[in-house]
């Protein structure tokens, strides 16, 4: 187990710049989630604290120390890839003890690390066949017990679910949470899967371009999300925006509100609503979503029963006030705000 404290990390390939000022504390024993769209600077990141990458400016802290000038094998880290390629010709159990051989270690100790990593992982009874003859999240498991086999202080894992079906990463993503609480081991979980991060994370450090976003637990960046890109990036369907104004001068706000939130108008008083035309229902299971075209905006919906509701028609949604968020047109940032005060005042269109 080990904290670790990033300042100042500046990381650039050539002049192009990557990683742009991030500082980020971790706690000894988090489970944390680096989220955000692809080419963001996540892995890099990984790197970076693995001691794959070098850095340009900034510093990297374990449990106070600093060790960007350390290389990989002095770290006490272990890495698991997306692409975890085990050795082929070799069975589950040398492959779980090949980092334990390169580094000399007593067979004894050996065996009882083997051992100790098949039992939390639940692979003894797969330990004397090879790889071809496991199923993927077999594999996966066995890559990471290659990994956690040398009691690493910190564990970081680079997409590791990416390459296995939907169901399988359901399933392994609760595994790897279980293995994390047992271990109490400091996990980074790089993902562009905002689901994968919810759940597994005690906080999600969001990034974008290179600029870390937010840093909070999962809840909190989903109701208090720090600006508009994480307010759409986080939740799914994506959060609707449109333009408005607080106190009724220029549209100089965006107004959030969540598809979830957004339901056809039951006559509620004192809730946003906007009047539209009703364009698409879309079945999505125990609920639908509506798409509704509001003066030119599409504005997505939910609803439980779309009886009496048809497509071409006139429609009003609404939301309670207090699941509106407003944010500032220019910088994006969240506007926190107590709706109570102004609700009179909000127009979104
Ligand atoms: N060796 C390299 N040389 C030059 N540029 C690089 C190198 N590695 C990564 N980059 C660039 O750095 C940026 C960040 O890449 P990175 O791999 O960290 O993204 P990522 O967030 O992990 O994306 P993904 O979700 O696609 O894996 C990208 O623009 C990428 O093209
Ligand atoms: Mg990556």
């Amino acid at each position: 187990m080990a904290s670790i404290t990033i300042a100042g990390l500046n990381k650039r390939y050539g002049i192009h710049p990557v990683l742009k000022g991030l500082d980020l504390s971790i706690e000894n024993g988090e489970f944390i989630s680096f989220l955000g769209p692809s080419g963001c600077g996540k892995s890099t990141l990984l790197f970076c604290i693995a001691g794959l990458e070098e850095i340009n400016e900034g510093s990297i802290r374990f449990d106070g120390r600093e060790i960007s000038d350390l290389g990989p094998r002095e770290r006490n880290i272990a890495l698991v890839f997306q692409d975890y390629a085990l050795y082929p010709h070799m069975s589950v159990r040398d492959n779980i003890a090949f980092p334990l051989r390169q580094q000399k270690v007593d067979a004894a100790t050996i065996e009882k690390q083997v051992a100790w990593a098949a039992d939390v992982l639940g692979l003894e009874a797969l330990l004397d066949r090879p790889p071809a003859a496991l199923s993927g999240g077999q594999r996966q498991r066995v890559a990471v017990g290659r990994a956690i086999v040398r009691n690493p202080s910190v564990l970081l894992m680079d997409e590791p679910l990416s390459n296995l079906d939907a169901s399988l990463r359901v399933h392994m993503r609760t595994e790897i949470r279980r293995l994390q609480k047992e271990l109490g081991i400091t996990v980074i979980f790089v993902t562009h899967d905002q689901e994968e991060a919810m759940v597994l994370s005690d906080r999600i450090a969001v990034m974008n371009n290179g600029v870390l976003q937010q840093f909070a637990a999962p809840m909190e960046v989903y109701s208090r999300p720090a600006n508009r890109f994480v307010a759409g990036f986080i939740g799914s369907p994506q959060m609707n925006f449109l333009p408005g104004d607080l106190c009724g001068g220029p549209a100089d706000h965006v107004i959030g509100v969540r598809p979830h939130d957004l339901k056809p108008d039951t006559g509620n008083s004192g809730a946003f609503s906007l009047r539209g035309e009703l364009m698409l229902i879309e079945p999505a299971g125990p609920f639908q979503f509506l798409d509704v075209n509001v003066a030119g905006h599409v504005v997505r919906a939910t609803c439980m029963d779309t009886s009496g509701l048809s497509p071409g028609a006139p429609i009003t949604v609404s939301a309670g006030f207090d699941a509106l968020r407003v944010f500032a047109a220019d910088s994006g940032l969240r506007i926190p705000h107590s709706f109570k005060e102004t609700e009179s005042r909000i127009h979104a269109i």
